[in-house]
């Protein structure tokens, strides 16, 4: 059985500490030592009452993820709930850390709740495709109102103690909570009779009878945020039951039945295979666990630009001081001027307070000289993509920067070995693809160099996290992961343009599928030019796929920046208005080309967009360019738009079946003749024995490098 809860008796009191490291769910060894550490404390006399806690930083971090989709065997966390609701003592919980999910649920059982400073509270099932089923729907609107409940559970928030204490989940803040905790039921069992049961609070649900706005105000908060996900509608049903139940045990049973029909939706195995795969991303297999991490107190950047600002954010936000560098002085001062702008906004929108401001953008300084580095621990070069610019720069940095610092170069697509080489110290270039606006994107691309040492990896890897990114591991290759599946996602969107659909109906397609953004869309504003200009420069020819793209910018239509490309655009805005004046182009680029113009169905549509994503996936994965199926996944839910509901291409393809993806990829090769959908010998490998993405062999030789130039995907550039 996984994890345990200790017992002992302190002073009268029986202190129950969930044990469960590093962040205690409720696994089976703890519902077990719940049970029977209450039955414990009330069979003994001598003892008054309870005081439950968590060991470590949390008190406990919700129901145990990895049960889901088992046997569920053991005591049933409602039969543990019932036992501490109607324990003959009472009962209060030293919320000593995080209370998350079942975890809250269980202190909402205790007749009190004392939270530590530090603790953070939340209900974040929504996040994992659930609702939380362990009486949070219906005891939580009891105690903060239906309005409010319904923000909490459908944002998935963390609630910092002191809100927690305002809005009343919580009863007191205590710098000691468990010393504190122990007084206070001894206090309370001495003293009263009776003990509160949050089940029995039921004045703020029935003020809100008959308010239909506060359901409709919830729909309306999640039909943007939440687009195409099945929990929210669930945990909308549950409050509105919470609402206009009378008997409080009735509004659990329908709690139930709407978390068992989330449990058994495919959104929920999507959700928590990205859950658990977020984690997984973050170890790299050959990278030993014990691999010395260094400490990283200061980071320099290089470039005051967008990615430059948006990085240094980051770190600033994360508490690290960070000193940003420019040559143009100009250039700088509008920089900085940027990030004091976001922060600004921030306060504004009451994300942080001005203290706060003051205290992060405090830890932000610049100077136009590269010494000034000197001092840092890392230094991420963040200037415009050119290989000979940024090998020049490493050079200098080289130079400038003590010796063992990392230095990282935030490319989308360079070689980062030629960069690594033109320093001394090539084991400690690492590449970092951050993702536009960098303070708010999720995803960090860590490309790892021929030569990058495990620490320089592990301690990337470890820094992340403090930035809070989902970061993934992706060798030197063209395009990396995530670019090189982007590039044949829009080559793919473009041959249905050229065959006879139509950006708004591609767009709509993908869209309706759960994508954020159609690929037309997206193109308009990455901007259609910089292929073509690359293309110019270097005095190519226009692939079949960016011929009509080519064309366009022939006719000055450049995407969003000039208010024109797939779309029309308005002064100001970023929704697209049809451009009927690009039709003839389309009807003659397809003529030129030799192709008659069809109907082509939505079907058509996604499937063909998706093949080229999984076939490109299962390609980067055999070739070990990602060290795991549902890394991919993590990269195009986190920098792509993807939906996270339907768990990423991989998990798409393994819901799918590997066989049907094999009999589509067959029909379009047979229907385009392209090799783009010629199967990846590892889609086939995997489908004759019937096994899943997930299921690919690890590659522990993957330090056998891909040449650059050698990739089939080069050309793309
Ligand atoms: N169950 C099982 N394992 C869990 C877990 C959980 N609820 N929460 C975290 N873990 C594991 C992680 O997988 C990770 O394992 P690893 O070291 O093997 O990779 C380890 O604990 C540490 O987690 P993190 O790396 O995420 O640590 P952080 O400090 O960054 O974050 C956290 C801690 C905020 C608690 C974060 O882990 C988290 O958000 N956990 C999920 C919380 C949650 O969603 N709870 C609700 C669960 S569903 C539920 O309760 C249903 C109920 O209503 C019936």
């Amino acid at each position: 059985m996984k994890g345990t809860v200790l017992y002992e008796v302190r002073d009268g009191v029986a202190l129950l500490t969930v044990d469960n490291p590093p962040v205690n769910p409720l696994s089976d060894g703890v519902r077990a030592g719940l049970y029977e550490g209450l039955a414990k404390a009330e069979a003994d006399s001598s003892v008054v009452g309870v005081v439950l806690t968590g060991n470590g930083r949390a008190f406990i971090a919700g129901a145990d993820i990895s049960e889901f989709g088992g046997s569920g065997e053991g005591h049933g966390l409602a039969e543990v709930f019932k036992k501490l609701e109607y324990c003959s003592k009472p009962v209060v919980a030293a919320i000593n850390g995080l209370a998350l999910g079942g975890g809250l649920e269980t202190a909402l059982c205790c007749n009190y709740r004392i939270a530590s400073n530090q603790a953070f509270v939340g209900l974040p099932e929504v996040n994992l495709g659930l609702l939380p089923g362990a009486g949070g729907t219906q005891r939580l609107p009891r105690l903060v109102g239906p309005a409010e409940a319904l923000k909490i559970m459908l944002s998935g928030a963390h609630v910092p103690a002191k809100k927690a204490l305002s809005l009343g989940i919580v009863d007191s803040l205590s710098d000691n909570v468990v010393e504190d905790s122990i007084t206070f039921i001894k206090e309370k069992a001495a003293n009263s009779e009776s003990h509160p049961l949050v089940r029995d609070l039921n004045d703020k649900v029935i003020e809100a009878r008959g308010n239909e706005n506060i359901l409709v105000e919830a729909q309306a908060m999640t039909a943007k945020s939440r687009k195409g996900q099945f929990a929210p509608g669930q945990i909308i049903k549950c409050v509105e039951a919470a609402i206009n139940l009378d008997d409080f045990d009735e509004g659990l049973k329908k709690e139930t039945d709407y978390f068992i029909e989330c449990l058994v939706h495919p959104q929920r195995e999507a959700m928590i295979h990205i859950f658990f795969g977020e984690r997984a991303a973050s170890k790299v297999s050959d990278v030993p666990k014990d691999t010395p991490i260094m400490d990283i107190k200061k980071a320099g950047i290089i470039g005051s630009g967008t990615m430059g600002g948006g990085i240094a954010m980051c770190f600033a936000n994360a508490g690290i001081p960070v000193h940003i560098i420019d040559q143009d002085a100009d250039n700088l001062k509008r920089g900085i001027s940027v990030i004091e702008k976001n922060y600004e906004f921030m306060v504004n929108r009451g994300r942080i307070t001005t203290e706060q401001k003051d205290f992060v953008f405090g830890l932000v300084t610049s100077s136009l000289d590269y010494n000034d580095v000197h001092d840092c621990d890392i230094v991420i070069e963040a200037v415009y993509e050119n290989l000979e610019l940024k090998t020049k720069i490493f050079k200098s940095l080289d130079e400038a920067v003590k010796p063992g610092a990392i230095l990282a170069s935030n490319t989308s697509g360079l070689d980062i070995d030629s960069i690594a080489n033109s320093t001394s110290r090539p084991e400690l270039v690492v590449g970092t693809h951050f993702f536009s606006p960098a303070n708010i994107m999720k995803l960090l691309e860590v490309v790892r160099g021929d030569q990058t040492s495990n620490e320089a990896l592990a301690t990337v890897m470890s820094v992340s996290k403090k930035l809070k990114k989902a970061a993934v591991v992706s060798l030197n290759a063209p395009g990396f992961i995530g670019n090189r599946m982007f590039f044949g996602y829009t080559a793919q969107a473009n041959m249905l343009l050229l065959e006879g659909a139509l950006p708004h109906q591609v767009d709509q397609a993908m869209e309706s599928f759960g994508l954020n953004m159609g690929p037309f869309r997206t193109m308009d504003l990455i901007g259609l030019d910089l292929g073509w200009r690359a293309r110019k420069l270097g005095g190519m020819a226009s692939p079949l796929h960016a011929k009509i793209g080519d064309e366009l910018c022939e006719q000055d239509r450049f995407g969003q920046k000039n208010q024109k490309g797939y779309y029309n655009y308005s002064e100001g805005s970023r929704a697209p208005n049809p451009a009927p004046e690009n039709e003839s182009i389309y009807e003659r680029i397809s003529s030129e080309n030799g192709f008659t113009r069809r109907e082509i169905s939505d079907e058509e549509i996604v499937d063909r967009c998706m093949l080229a994503l999984i076939n490109e996936g299962a390609d980067i994965l055999s070739e070990g360019v990602a060290q795991r199926a549902a890394d991919i996944d993590v990269v195009y839910i986190n920098g792509y738009g993807f939906p996270i509901w339907r768990g990423g291409p991989m998990h798409h393809a393994n819901a799918m079946g590997l066989d049907v993806v094999l009999e589509k990829l067959a029909k379009y090769k047979d229907l385009t003749g392209s090799d783009v959908f010629a199967a990846s010998s590892l889609l086939i490998e995997l489908a004759e024995k019937g096994g899943k993405l997930t299921d690919a062999p690890s590659k522990d030789d993957r330090r056998e490098r891909l040449s650059f130039e050698k990739s089939s995907v080069a050309n793309n550039f």
